[in-house]
C-alpha cells in the first residue's frame, strides 16, 4: 500500500515519521509523498499547544473529504495528540480509522491491516521499555539526519505536555547510536543531529552525555555534529567541555530559556535562575566564542506580571541569542500550569509575544550582520532558488549560506567569506 505521513511538531516526531517509515517499508508498503494516490493517510501530531492539535485537526477533517471518491481510504492519527486523546479522537472525528500511540509504532502495521477490514483500531498503551533501538529508520533528508538518542521526558516543567505524552526518559543503547552514525555517514549524511527531549541527561550503562559526544567525535564517516535539545539545569561542565574538546561538535547550541523572572522560573519548574542561565551562557561563549545559541521563551505563563515579563526583555537583550523560537502560553489539561488561578488575557499574552518578536528580529539581524568578513565553512546542500548561478547551504553554526557557485559543489565542504546579512540568510564568496 502506499502511505503518506503528514508531520507536525518538534524534530522528535520528524524523526519518529522516518522511523514509522521503516516500520511499514519492512512489511512491503510504499511511502510516498503525493497525497492523492495514498492508499493510507497518517497524520504525526504534536499537543505542545492548543493551536497545533486545532491545526492538525482541521487538516484531518479536510482530508476525510478524499473518502468520498475513495472509500478504501485509510486515515489515522499517530504522535503526542494520538498519545494524548486515544480512543476520544474516534468521537472527535468518526471518520478516523485508527489511532496510534507514540511506543507503539510497531504495531503499526498490523492495526492498518486490522483498519482495510473496517476494524478500527486504537492502541496508546505506554511501554517505558521501548526505545526502538534495533530499527534503521528510513532517513529522508540528503546531508542532515537526526539519530534518537533518547526517549521521554522527566522534566515535568509545570506548563509541558511532553512528559504526558512521551512518558519516562530512557536511553538508547550506545553502540547502535553510534552504528547508526556510522552508516549515515557512510550513506552521506555528512552533518548528525543528536535528538531527544533532554539529550544532557542521557544515560546509557554508565556511559553519559558527555562520553557520548567524545564516542561519536571519533566516527570518521561524519563531519558535523550537533544535538537537541539541551536542558540548562542538566548542561554539565563536563558537556560543554565536551564540545570545546570535540572537533566535529558545531559551535550551534538550542537552549531553552522560557523566562527571564526566578519567580517565573521557579513556577516553571526549571530548576535554575536567570543569573545561573546567564553564566552558562558566559561559560560556553568563553569556551566557543563563535558559539550560535538560540533559545525558546514563552510569554504570558500564568501570574507574568509587566515586571517580570520585562526581566525576560531584559535578559534577551543581555545575553542576545542568534534567534529565539517565541511562544504565547497555551493552557494544557493536566499539566500543573493549567490549574494555576492566574491565567493571563490572551490580548496581553500576544502583546507581550509581539514585543518579544520584535526585540528578537532586531537582535538577530544585528548577529547576522556581525558575520560579514568572517570565513566560514559551508556544507552545500543545492542551488540556490532564487538563482541557477548560486548554491546555498550552511555552516557549523547553521546559518543558511548563498554564494556564487554551481552544481558540482553540492555535498562539498567549501570556505565561503561573508559579505552581506539578511535576518536569516547570509551571502559570501568562495574564499580558497
Ligand atoms: N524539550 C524541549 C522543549 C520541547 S517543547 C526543551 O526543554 O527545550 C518546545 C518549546 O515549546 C518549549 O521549550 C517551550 O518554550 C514551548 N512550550 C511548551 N509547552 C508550552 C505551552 N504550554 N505553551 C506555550 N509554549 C510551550
Ligand atoms: Fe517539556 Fe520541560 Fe521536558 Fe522540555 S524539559 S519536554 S519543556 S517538560
Ligand atoms: Fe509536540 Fe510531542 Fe514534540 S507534543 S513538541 S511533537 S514531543
Amino acid at each position: 500500500m502506499k502511505i503518506f505521513i503528514e508531520t507536525y511538531g518538534c524534530q522528535m516526531n520528524v524523526a519518529d515519521s522516518e522511523l514509522v517509515a521503516a516500520i511499514l517499508e519492512r512489511e512491503k508498503h510504499r511511502i510516498t509523498n503525493n497525497i492523492s494516490e495514498a492508499d493510507v493517510i497518517i497524520f504525526n501530531t504534536c499537543s505542545v499547544r492548543e493551536h497545533a492539535e486545532n491545526r492538525v485537526l482541521g487538516r484531518i477533517s479536510n482530508e476525510m473529504a478524499r473518502k468520498r471518491h475513495n472509500p478504501e481510504l485509510k486515515i489515522g492519527v499517530i504522535g503526542c495528540m494520538a498519545q494524548r486523546l486515544g480512543n476520544s479522537l474516534f468521537q472527535m472525528n468518526k471518520n478516523i480509522d485508527f489511532v496510534v500511540g507514540v511506543d507503539q509504532y510497531k504495531k503499526l502495521p498490523e492495526i492498518i491491516s486490522q483498519a482495510e477490514k473496517n476494524n478500527s483500531r486504537s492502541n496508546t498503551d505506554f511501554n517505558p521499555n521501548e526505545i526502538y533501538s534495533s530499527i534503521q529508520s528510513h532517513h529522508y533528508g540528503k546531508f542532515n539526519a537526526f539519530v534518537t538518542i533518547m526517549r521521554g521526558c522527566n522534566n515535568f516543567c509545570s506548563y509541558c505536555i511532553v512528559p504526558y505524552t512521551r512518558g519516562r526518559e530512557r536511553s538508547r543503547p550506545v553502540q547502535d547510536i553510534l552504528n547508526e552514525i556510522e552508516f549515515l555517514g557512510k550513506k552521506g549524511f555528512k552533518d548528525i543531529t543528536l535528538l531527544g527531549q533532554n539529550v544532557n541527561s542521557y544515560n546509557f550503562q554508565k556511559t553519559n552525555f558527555a562520553e557520548l559526544l567524545y564516542l561519536a567525535n571519533k566516527i570518521d564517516t561524519i563531519k558535523r555534529l550537533r544535538f537537541v535539545t539541551s536542558h540548562p539545569k542538566d548542561l554539565s561542565d563536563e558537556v560543554i567541555d565536551a564540545m570545546a574538546n570535540s572537533s566535529k561538535v558545531c559551535e550551534h547550541l538550542h537552549l531553552a530559556l522560557q523566562s527571564g523572572n526566578d519567580e517565573i522560573l521557579k513556577k516553571m519548574n526549571r530548576g535554575y535562575s536567570a543569573e545561573q542561565f546567564f553564566q552558562i551562557i558566559e561559560h560556553l561563549r568563553a569556551k566557543m566564542p563563535e558559539i550560535a545559541i538560540t533559545t525558546d521563551v514563552i510569554a504570558g505563563f500564568p501570574g507574568e506580571t509587566e515586571r517580570q515579563f520585562e526581566d525576560t526583555i531584559e535578559l534577551l537583550k543581555k545575553i542576545r541569542f542568534d534567534y529565539a523560537f517565541t511562544f504565547k502560553y497555551s493552557p494544557r489539561a493536566g499539566t500543573k500550569a493549567a490549574e494555576f488561578p492566574d491565567h493571563i488575557p490572551e490580548n496581553i499574552r500576544l502583546e507581550r509575544l509581539q514585543r518579544l518578536i520584535k526585540l528578537q528580529e532586531n537582535i538577530t539581524l544585528e548577529k547576522y550582520q556581525q558575520q560579514i568578513g568572517k570565513t566560514k565553512e559551508i556544507y552545500v546542500e543545492k542551488i540556490s532558488k532564487k538563482s541557477k548561478l548560486e548554491v546555498s547551504g550552511k555552516s557549523r553554526d547553521f546559518k543558511i549560506t548563498v554564494f556564487p557557485g554551481s552544481k558540482n559543489l553540492i555535498e562539498k565542504f567549501v570556505n565561503v567569506k561573508i559579505t552581506s546579512a539578511t535576518g536569516w540568510t547570509l551571502r559570501g564568496e568562495r574564499f580558497d
